[in-house]
């Protein structure tokens, strides 16, 4: 061989080698250390099957142009173990796919795999079959539940170091979690509880994954556990051990849906002001929950009630877009704080107490000072003197001075745009106006309202234990023989169910009585209502469809599902009641609905009426077929005039729908003002509205040639008229920042296509409303923006008087430039 050829197999083989080369990861009580480098880290959760593997290149991209170091996520047991020792990791349950594409991008991975997970997620992410495994007890030293626990751990470990996924390996595995949340209900588990965390702690440290362990919540984390902190604010949080770093595994960027919620927002300037008071105050690993929250397609929905979409207005929204203008006011604070890991990581610390709650914190290494100034009071802005200098520091506002004397960063100045999002109808479809359904009926045979089911039982049964978790619909069903003579006969008489908060229809000798729920966090209610029986025989007939299994919690696990009971015939006579018991009768169960057995949301049975639809009736399936929108941009069906049901798109499950639940009243008509601790009660908005009215339809469920089905079972009844696709894309795009930054306009790829208003001096207004001030530039600032952007996806400004030409706005005035560009 040719001498440089050899030289340039040698050089291969070593760059081969040296990618292949596995991280060490340690830590100090300051740090995660990637080999040998004190890490300042920011991360964000995305789960996986939230999303589809099609999107998650996409989703891991924008992380990583956020400024993102890592992405975290959950496992998910109840997903991957449908039925004991029965697994799946197919499509979007692909986890080692999904750790691949975040390797692929150059980003870490924190992989929490629990197996408790809570997350909004159906019965928290444990499997209901193991609820009825005998001589099971969650979360507690149980040998039973551990033995599960472990093997279903090791597998998920075995898996991912099978494909040298850790970076102990050489992959991007940094982190694991045991366990979640633990600490916070430890107590009720008493002694038992505490063994369970040792036994966990024990368990993880056995399967040598060559990277530290983490426990979130978790104060008395057994050593060499991490104990981590989750919260809207973790800067006032100590780990355990001075040999530990401090870390942040969720800082929640808004906050879950519940049906029958309001759509919670937690604005760019408090949301980024946590996350400066935590690296300020020694915190080094911060992790976004959520920075993609996304869909909890078929039933993973957890609660009870937790809704389809969990946006969570994380910086990414459901869809994968850019949530502007959070997602670049986060990304242009991650770019400062990383330009300081050195400092912030190794430094000497010292503070500064200001007064007026203004605080200083200075880092310094042998080669320069970082500083941080915070001012942590909710209504006054503040002005300090550092070393000299005057710096105003806006209440509830963290000021970052990489070199301690020029602020580059403050939390409470967004200069990131603000984008505004628009649904637009579907182009494809010949005649957009409506779509065209075909219709049938639950089932034609109403034999199952008369009491024939598969199993029996002389008691009710918790419906985990009667379904398995196999359908949110089972029925329970029981007859009651009465004569004249008994004494609840009466004209007054009465059927009286507990149940378990989760949705309840009634039936009585096959005709509806009624139907009854509650709302998230509400267990239980009763429902009552008058009958009329028959003489002799009659059938009674309930419903239960659960909306998820509870996830939180001490014990969340025993929580009750489906009619609690008792279930009581009342007898209302003039001075005397009488209650018949029917709780111990015998009663008749059966699973699911028949369309769903029958798969009625795939095949293609020919049983589907076409002539008229009915409308608000009860248990009626709906089948219509569309057109794929053009394009890329992402898909949502619009279910308006629907009950409660759910829907499929090509046979994927696209998640439960309830339009017709509407969002309960307390939004606010004041602007939202930030400052001031956050909680999910504050800057909400959607009251009155319906709770989730838009699915989202990945594209990867749509056939771009040809016809898509969209099937529907709608439980309470509605009309399907006004159902249609859209999709969603950016309309207009805005800004309004401060002179001497440099911003960016775009049209996330597409043309800036005009400037509707631009103005540098002292505008007025927020985006959509902006207008002119008192004083403005001398040069037309329209025409300046017009030629740097029109025609381009994006484009940058300087905002500055030597862009826009001198202002008569005076020297006391901070001049600003407003920009409204139309997508
Ligand atoms: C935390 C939990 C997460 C998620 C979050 C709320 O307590 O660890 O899994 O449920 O609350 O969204």
């Amino acid at each position: 061989m040719h001498p440089s050829k050899i030289l340039l197999a040698a050089l291969l083989l070593s760059t081969l080698a040296l990618s292949a080369t596995s991280s060490k990861v340690t830590y100090d009580g300051r740090a995660i250390i990637i080999d040998g480098k004190h890490k300042l880290l920011v991360s964000g959760s995305i789960h996986y099957p939230r999303s589809t593997a099609e999107m998650w290149p996409d989703l891991i991209k924008k992380s990583k142009e956020g400024g993102l170091d890592a992405i975290e996520t959950y496992v998910f047991w109840d997903s991957h173990e449908p039925a004991r020792r029965e697994y799946d990791f197919s499509g979007n349950l692909d986890l080692i796919r999904f750790l691949k594409t975040v390797q692929d991008e150059g980003l870490y991975a924190v992989l929490r795999i629990g197996p408790y997970v809570c997350a909004e997620w159906n019965y928290g992410g444990f499997p209901v079959w193991l609820h009825n495994m005998p001589g099971v007890q969650m979360r507690t030293a149980n040998d039973v539940f551990m033995n599960e626990m472990k093997n279903f751990t090791t597998l998920i470990v075995n898996m991912v170091k099978q494909e040298n996924l850790f970076a102990s390996q050489g992959g991007p595995v940094i982190l694991a979690q045991i366990e979640n949340e633990y600490g916070n209900v430890m107590s009720s588990y008493g002694d038992e509880g505490r063994a369970y965390v040792e036994w966990c702690a024990n368990m993880a440290q056995s399967l040598h994954i060559g990277v530290p362990w983490i426990m979130c919540q978790q104060s008395d984390a057994p050593e060499p556990m991490i104990n981590t902190c989750n919260g809207w604010y973790c800067d006032q949080f100590t780990p355990n051990r001075p040999t530990i770093p401090k870390m942040w595994t969720e800082n929640w960027t808004g906050w879950f849906k519940s049906w029958g919620g309001k759509d919670p927002h937690r604005t760019a300037e408090d949301l980024a002001f946590a996350v400066a008071r935590f690296y300020q105050l020694g915190g080094t690993f911060q992790n976004y929950y959520m920075y993609h929250g996304g869909t909890n397609f078929g039933r993973t929905a957890g609660g009870p009630y937790i809704t389809t979409s969990y946006d969570y207005d994380a910086p990414l929204d459901e869809y994968g877009n850019l949530n502007q203008p959070k997602w670049g006011h986060l990304k242009e604070l991650h770019d400062v704080l990383h330009s300081m890991e050195d400092t912030v990581t190794r430094g000497n610390i010292s503070s500064v107490d200001f007064g007026n709650s203004v605080s200083g914190t200075i880092y310094s290494t042998e080669k320069g000072s970082s500083c941080f100034f915070a001012n942590t009071d909710s209504k006054n802005d503040t002005t300090i003197n550092f070393q000299g200098i005057d710096y105003k520091v806006p209440a509830w506002s963290v000021s970052i001075l990489p070199d301690c004397e020029n602020v580059v960063y403050n939390t409470a100045k967004v200069s990131a745009q603000t984008s505004v999002m628009v649904k637009k109808t579907n182009v494809a479809e010949d005649e957009p106006a409506a779509l065209s359904w075909s219709w049938r009926p639950e089932t034609n045979d109403k034999s199952i309202l008369f009491g024939r089911g598969d199993v029996t039982a002389n008691q009710i049964l918790d419906q985990k234990e009667a379904a398995n978790d196999l359908s949110d619909y089972l029925f329970y069903m029981t007859s009651v023989n009465l004569k004249e003579d008994d004494p609840i006969w009466g004209n007054n008489m009465t059927l009286r169910i507990a149940g378990s908060g989760q949705v309840l229809h009634v039936f009585v000798n096959g005709e509806f009585l009624g139907s009854q729920w509650a709302k998230y966090g509400v267990f239980d209610y009763v429902f009552e209502q008058q009958i009329k029986l028959n003489k002799g025989k009659n059938i009674i007939t309930l419903l239960s469809a659960t909306v998820g299994f509870a996830n939180y919690g001490a014990n969340f696990d025993l929580t009750q599902a489906g009619v609690r009971g008792p279930v009581e015939l009342v007898g209302y006579h003039d001075d005397e009641i009488v209650i018949k018991d029917l709780s111990s009768h015998k009663w008749s169960y059966k699973v699911g609905l028949e369309g769903l057995y029958q798969e009625l949301f795939s095949s293609d049975s020919s049983k589907w009426q076409q002539d008229n639809y009915p409308t608000n009736q009860m248990f009626t399936w709906y089948k219509s077929s569309f057109k794929a929108p053009l394009g890329t941009d992402p898909v949502v069906v619009d279910l308006i005039g629907l009950g409660k049901g759910l829907a499929w798109v090509n046979g994927n499950s696209i998640g439960r729908y309830w339009p017709s639940f509407i969002a309960e009243d307390g939004c606010s008509l004041d602007p939202c003002d930030y400052r001031g601790s956050y909680d999910n009660n504050k800057c909400v908005t959607n009251c009155g509205k319906p709770t989730q009215r838009w699915y989202h339809v990945p594209r990867s469920f749509l056939n771009n040639e040809g016809d898509n089905t969209l099937v529907l079972f709608e439980e309470f009844g509605g009309d399907p008229a006004s159902v249609n696709f859209q999709t969603i894309a950016i309309g207009s795009a805005c800004v309004s920042a401060e002179e001497n930054k440099k911003i960016e306009l775009s049209c996330q790829g597409r043309p800036i296509s005009a400037i509707k208003f631009a103005s540098f001096g002292n505008p007025l207004g927020t985006c959509g409303s902006f207008s002119s001030g008192t004083c403005e530039a001398s040069n037309d600032a329209i025409s300046i923006v017009e030629k740097a952007c029109v025609g381009q996806e994006s484009c940058t400004i300087d905002v500055s008087e030597d862009t826009f030409g001198s202002t008569t706005c005076g020297d006391d005035v901070i001049k600003t430039l407003a920009v409204e560009a139309i997508c």
